[in-house]
This record gives C-alpha cells, structure tokens and sequence, in this order.
C-alpha cells in the first residue's frame, strides 16, 4: 500500500511539473500580467505534494484552501466562457475534497484528490490553450 502511494505520489508530482513546465512555455508567448498569480498554483500545488509526502494534513489543508480562494478571484476569470466556467467549478469541488480529506487525516483520498486537481490544471491549460482567442483583452 505505502509504495503504490509513494509511486501514485511520484506519479502525480511528475504530471504536475509537466503541466506546469508545458505552460510556462506557453506563458512567454502571451504576456498578460496575470502571472504572479497564476503561479501561486504551483506554490499551492508543490506544498501539496510535500505535504502528501510527509503527511503534513495542515499543510495540505492550508494549500487546497488557498486553491480555492484564488479560483474565486476577479484574475482567475481570464475566459468567460460556459466551459471555462465549467471547468473552474470542477476545479473547486476537487480542492474542496482535497481540503476535507486532509481534515479527516485520509492520505489515500487526499492523494486521490490531488490527482482530480492535477488532472483539472491539465484540462484546463489545454482548453486555454487551444481556445486563446476568447481570452479576455
Ligand atoms: C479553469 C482553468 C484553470 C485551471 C483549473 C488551472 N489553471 Fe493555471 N492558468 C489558467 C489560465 C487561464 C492561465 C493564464 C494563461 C494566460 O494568461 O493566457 C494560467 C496560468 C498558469 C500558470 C502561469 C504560467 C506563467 O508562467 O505565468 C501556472 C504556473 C499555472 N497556471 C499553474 C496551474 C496549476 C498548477 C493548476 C492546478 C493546480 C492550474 N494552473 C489550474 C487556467 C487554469
């Protein structure tokens, strides 16, 4: 059980620089000053990571809860459209889950969490990507 959790952790971790490497490649051909707060995602996701891995629930916790805020602010809505929405939504419900769980202290439904939430940074990147033309001016 606890190598299948480190492997899913690993696993998760690697995905997640993919995303996050892929995208900042992206970035530097954009340039709209939403950085710094864009990149507190991968603050946030980094400290989830560490904290999956020493089974620091506050820190976990503490980092899905700021996930969440920053989905809620004004910076966050660079599209608006339906799918956007749509996918800030899931987004929020999976960083909730997240944060609940590691306030019940459940490693394994915190991991699984995490991965909702990377698979939710993936997703939308990749609608952004392909749709940049709806970005706001
Ligand atoms: C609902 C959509 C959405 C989700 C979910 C999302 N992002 Fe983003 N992300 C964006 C948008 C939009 C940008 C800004 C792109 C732009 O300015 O064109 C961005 C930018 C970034 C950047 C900035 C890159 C740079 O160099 O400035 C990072 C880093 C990033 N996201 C990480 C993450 C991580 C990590 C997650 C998951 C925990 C995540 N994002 C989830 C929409 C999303």
């Amino acid at each position: 059980m606890f190598t299948k959790l480190i492997t899913c952790i690993v696993l998760v971790a690697t995905s997640a620089g993919a995303v996050i490497f892929g995208f900042q490649e992206e970035r530097r051909q954009i340039q709209k000053d939403t950085s710094p707060f864009m990149k507190r995602k991968l603050d946030d996701s980094r400290d989830i990571v560490s904290g999956l891995a020493t089974e620091n629930y506050s820190l976990i916790s503490k980092s899905a809860q700021d996930l969440m805020l920053l989905s809620h602010e004004a910076d966050w809505n660079v599209l608006q459209t339906d799918s956007y929405l749509r996918m800030s939504s899931d987004f929020r419900s999976s960083a909730q889950r997240l944060r609940d769980s590691a306030h019940k202290k459940n490693l394994d439904g915190a991991t699984l969490s995490f991965f909702e939430v990377t698979l939710s940074c993936v997703r939308c990147h990749k609608y952004v990507r392909q749709n940049r033309e709806l970005k706001k001016k």
